[in-house]
């Protein structure tokens, strides 16, 4: 599978965000991950509905929404009215993950499902043959420039393993947290195929730099 780079908006520069995103696009991203966080089931807030229109009103690269809500049913269809392309839900943040991922479904959206670093597979194991994409946190959600946490790496190995004995292996498997020059290679070779970052990519010296660092991304991740 191709590998994929997904910058994090939410270290880039929100004054200058179409900026920041024309900087991005340009150096070769992939997709954009958008973070909606609601103060409630992570401790921080930040970007809502309206950031995924604004996005989709400046790109068109795909939008990966990352919902950190409390229930997240109630938004999903004012993020996919938004334009985003995969809708990323936590399974710790209902009780009923597979009505959720039905309903992002319905409304014509790519569906993706999110552990937390304490979630086990197990609680995803059935959502195999409904879910487009899985996204294994490497950090706790909720804030960025966090450590990647190493012990994520038998869970992404273990996960994969998974895909390749089952017949409903059509998912991708997305990192996000901590990733830079020294944890995506170890991502990688354990079997994922989507890398967020954001830290690591914003909030250098402009373009270039921007654009040296996805590439180096890239190749690590390919290696
Ligand atoms: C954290 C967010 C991430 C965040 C990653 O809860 O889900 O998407 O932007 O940031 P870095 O790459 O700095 O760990
Ligand atoms: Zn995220």
């Amino acid at each position: 599978m191709t590998k994929k780079i997904a910058p994090s908006i939410l270290s880039a520069d929100i004054m200058n965000l179409e900026r920041d995103v024309k900087i991005a696009e340009k150096a070769g991203a992939d997709l954009f991950h958008i973070d909606i966080m609601d103060g409630h089931f992570v401790p921080n807030m930040s970007f809502s509905p309206s950031v995924v229109a604004g996005m989709r009103s400046i790109t068109d690269k795909p939008l990966d929404v990352h919902m950190m809500v409390d229930n997240p049913d109630q938004y999903i269809k004012p993020v996919v009215d938004a334009g985003a392309d995969t809708v990323l839900i936590h399974t710790e943040s209902t009780n009923h993950i597979y009505r959720s991922i039905e309903l992002v479904k319905s409304l014509g959206a790519k569906a993706g499902v999110v552990v937390n670093p304490g979630t086990p597979l197990e609680n995803v194991k059935y959502l195999f043959p409904i879910i487009d994409q899985i996204l294994v946190m490497t950090v706790n959600p909720g804030f960025g420039g966090q450590k990647f946490m190493p012990g994520m790496l038998k869970k992404i190995e273990r996960l994969d393993q998974l895909r390749q004995t089952t017949e409903d292996d059509n998912f991708t498997i997305e990192v996000d947290g901590g990733i830079n020059d020294e944890t995506i290679q170890q991502c990688s070779e354990a079997g994922a195929d989507i890398f967020v970052a954001g830290s690591y990519l914003f909030g250098g010296e402009g373009e270039s730099e921007f654009s040296d660092k996805i590439q180096n991304l890239r190749k690590l991740a390919e290696d």
